[in-house]
C-alpha cells in the first residue's frame, strides 16, 4: 500500500480472480477488488475476513469509480473477465469492461487482461489503448485454481514499460522452481508464500505474444492429456488392468522421465473409489465425453494458418470432438465391427512399451508446439526466447513437468534450435524409445484400439525425418488437373515446370 492506496486492482471475482487476489495479498500487496455483481464481492470479502490471514489487504468496492480511485497511480488493474472474441473485429465482455474503465483512468494506467483471450483480440486492444495513452498487457495465467492461489505460471505480453511496472508483483506471485532440478516448490500454504527459487514468469514479448504462448501451452495441454488417456486405454483394453492397478503404474512413471503434474493427477484420479455407490473406481463411472473451451482449437487453426504440422495437437482436439459424439458412437459400435482383442502375453514388457510410446509422443507434441511458436514469431514480429518460455513452464502451469528442464537446457544451448527432436538429448531419447513406440502403435492398430495421439506423433516423427515424401506424386496430380506446376529434382529450386500430362510423351504401360 502506498499513500493509503492499493498496489493493484482486480475486476472479476470468479474462481481464478479470487485466488489471484489472495495470492497477491499473501505476498504483501494490497488489492482493491470489484465485481459486476456486488454480492459476489461482498461474499468474497466476508470469506477473506473469516478464513484468510491476509484479509486486511483485500479491499472491496461496490462502485467502479471508488475502486479506480483506491488504486495507486499509475494504476494496475487486472481483468479476469470471460473473453469470447476471436477475430480482431469481435468485441466482448473484456472490451466492455475496458470501455467502462477508460473514462475513470489516467493516461499511463495499465490494464492487464489475465483471461484466456485470443491473441488477435489482444493485439487489437493493445494497439487501441496505447494509441489513447494507456498501457495494456495480455497475460496468460496457467495453473487452475490452486496455481492462481499459490503460484501460477504467468505469460505477460505488452510494452517493456508496462511490464516494468507489473514485474515485481508478477514475479512475486508466480510459481517458483529449484533452478537445478527444475522442480516446482509446492510446500505452500495460505499466508506463507514461497519466495525462494526461480520465478515462473518472464516478459514474453509485445502485444499478443503472452496470450499466444498461453494458447500454445493449452494446445500442448490437450495433447499431453490425450496421450495419457491413450496409455490408460491401452492398459485397460489390451491388458485388462483396473484403474487401481493403473494408478500404481502412473505413480511409478511419475518418479521417472514422465514426472509431471498431469501424470500426478492421473495417479490420484485412478485410485479414487466411487463415493456415490461405494463400489468400484469413480473414473469408470465418468461418462466418456470431453468438453473444451476453444484454446486447443485456436492452436490448431493457427497451425493450419501458418502451415505448421502440429498434427498431434489437432488430433487431440478431434479426439475430444469424437468423444462428444457419444450417441452416434454407441449406435455405430453395434454396426461397425473391428478385430477381436487378442490376449497379450508379457504384461510388464507391454506396460514398459506404453511408457516409451507416451514419452516419445510427448517429445513430438512439444516439438510441434515450439515449432508453431517459432513460426508465429515471424508472422507477428515477436522475438520469443524459447529457453525462457520452457523455463516458466516448469512450475505453476498445467503442463509443468520434469522434462521441461531438458527443453530449457536444449534451447539455452541452442536458441535457434530448429526442432526439439534434433536436440542431442531428445534425439537420443527418441532413438532409444522408438522400437517400443512402434510396437505399441502396431498393437493398437491390430487390435482396433483408437490411438490418434500416439499414431499421429509417430507419423510426425517419421514424416519429419523422411528425406523423400510422396509429395512428388501429389504435386504431379496438382499439375495434371490444375496446371499448378512443379519443381524438378534435377534443376535448382525456384524453377517451375508444367507438363500437359494427358498429352505428354510417355512410354505406354504394358497391359
Ligand atoms: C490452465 C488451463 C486453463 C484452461 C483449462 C480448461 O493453464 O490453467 O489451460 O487455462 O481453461 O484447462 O480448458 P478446456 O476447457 O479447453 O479443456
Amino acid at each position: 500500500m502506498s499513500n493509503g492506496k492499493s498496489d493493484i486492482g482486480l475486476i472479476g471475482l470468479a474462481v481464478m480472480g479470487q485466488n489471484l487476489v489472495l495470492n497477491m495479498a499473501d505476498h504483501g500487496y494490497t488489492v482493491s477488488v470489484f465485481n459486476r455483481t456486488t454480492s459476489k464481492m461482498e461474499d468474497f470479502i466476508k470469506h477473506c475476513q473469516e478464513n484468510e490471514p491476509s484479509a486486511e489487504r483485500v479491499v472491496g468496492h461496490a462502485e467502479l469509480k471508488d475502486f479506480v480511485d483506491s488504486i495507486a497511480t499509475p494504476r494496475k488493474i487486472v481483468l479476469l473477465v470471460k473473453s469470447t472474441a476471436v477475430l480482431p473485429t469481435d468485441r466482448d465482455a473484456v472490451d466492455k469492461s475496458i470501455e467502462q474503465l477508460l473514462p475513470l483512468l489516467d493516461k499511463g494506467d495499465i490494464i492487464i487482461d489475465g483471461g484466456n483471450s485470443n491473441w488477435n483480440a489482444t493485439i487489437r486492444r493493445e494497439k487501441e489503448l496505447t494509441e489513447q495513452g494507456y498501457e495494456f498487457i495480455g497475460s496468460g495465467v496457467s495453473g487452475g485454481e490452486l496455481g492462481a492461489r499459490f503460484g501460477p505460471s504467468l505469460m505477460p505480453g505488452g510494452s517493456p514499460k508496462a511490464w516494468k511496472s507489473l514485474k515485481p508483483i508478477w514475479e512475486a506471485i508466480a510459481a517458483k522452481v529449484d533452478p537445478k532440478s527444475g522442480k516446482a516448490y509446492e510446500d505452500y500454504a495460505a499466508g506463507k508464500p514461497i519466495t525462494k527459487g526461480e520465478t515462473c514468469t518472464t516478459h514474453i514479448g509485445p502485444d499478443g505474444a503472452g496470450h499466444y504462448v498461453k494458447m500454445v501451452h493449452n494446445g500442448i495441454e490437450y495433447i499431453d492429456m490425450q496421450l495419457i488417456c491413450e496409455a490408460y486405454n491401452l492398459m485397460k483394453t489390451l491388458l485388462g488392468m483396473s484403474a487401481g492397478e493403473m494408478s500404481k503404474v502412473f505413480g511409478k512413471w511419475n518418479k521417472g522421465v514422465l514426472d509431471s503434474y498431469l501424470i500426478e493427477i492421473t495417479t490420484d484420479i485412478l485410485q479414487q473409489k466411487d463415493p456415490a455407490t461405494k463400489r468400484g473406481f469413480l473414473v469408470d463411472k465418468v461418462l466418456d465425453t470431453a468438453g473444451q473451451k476453444g484454446t486447443g482449437k485456436w492452436t490448431s487453426t493457427s497451425a493450419l494458418d501458418l502451415g505448421i504440422p502440429a498434427n498431434s495437437i489437432a488430433e487431440a482436439v478431434f479426439a475430444r470432438c469424437l468423444s462428444a459424439l457419444k450417441d452416434e458412437r454407441v449406435a455405430a459400435s453395434k454396426k461397425l465391427k473391428g478385430p477381436k482383442v487378442k490376449e497379450i502375453k508379457g504384461k510388464k514388457k507391454l506396460v514398459e512399451a506404453i511408457h516409451d510410446a507416451l514419452y516419445s509422443s510427448k517429445i513430438c507434441a512439444y516439438a510441434q508446439g515450439f515449432q508453431l511458436m517459432a513460426e508465429a514469431q515471424k508472422e507477428y514480429g515477436w522475438k520469443l526466447n524459447f529457453g525462457e518460455i520452457a523455463k516458466i513452464f516448469r512450475g505453476g502451469c498445467i503442463i509443468r513437468a520434469r522434462f521441461l528442464q531438458k527443453i530449457t537446457e536444449a534451447y539455452q544451448k541452442n536458441p535457434d534450435l530448429q526442432n526439439l527432436m534434433l536436440d542431442p538429448f531428445f534425439k537420443k531419447e527418441l532413438h532409444r524409445c522408438q522400437e517400443n513406440w512402434r510396437k505399441v502403435v502396431s498393437l493398437a492398430v491390430l487390435n482396433g484400439v483408437s490411438t490418434p495421439a500416439f499414431s499421429s506423433a509417430l507419423a510426425y516423427f517419421d514424416g519429419y525425418r523422411a528425406k523423400v515424401l510422396p509429395a512428388n506424386l501429389l504435386q504431379a496430380q496438382r499439375d495434371y488437373f490444375g496446371a499448378h506446376t512443379y519443381e524438378r529434382t534435377d534443376t535448382p529450386r525456384g524453377q517451375f515446370f508444367h507438363v500437359d500430362w494427358p498429352k505428354a510423351d510417355r512410354p505406354q504401360l504394358k497391359a
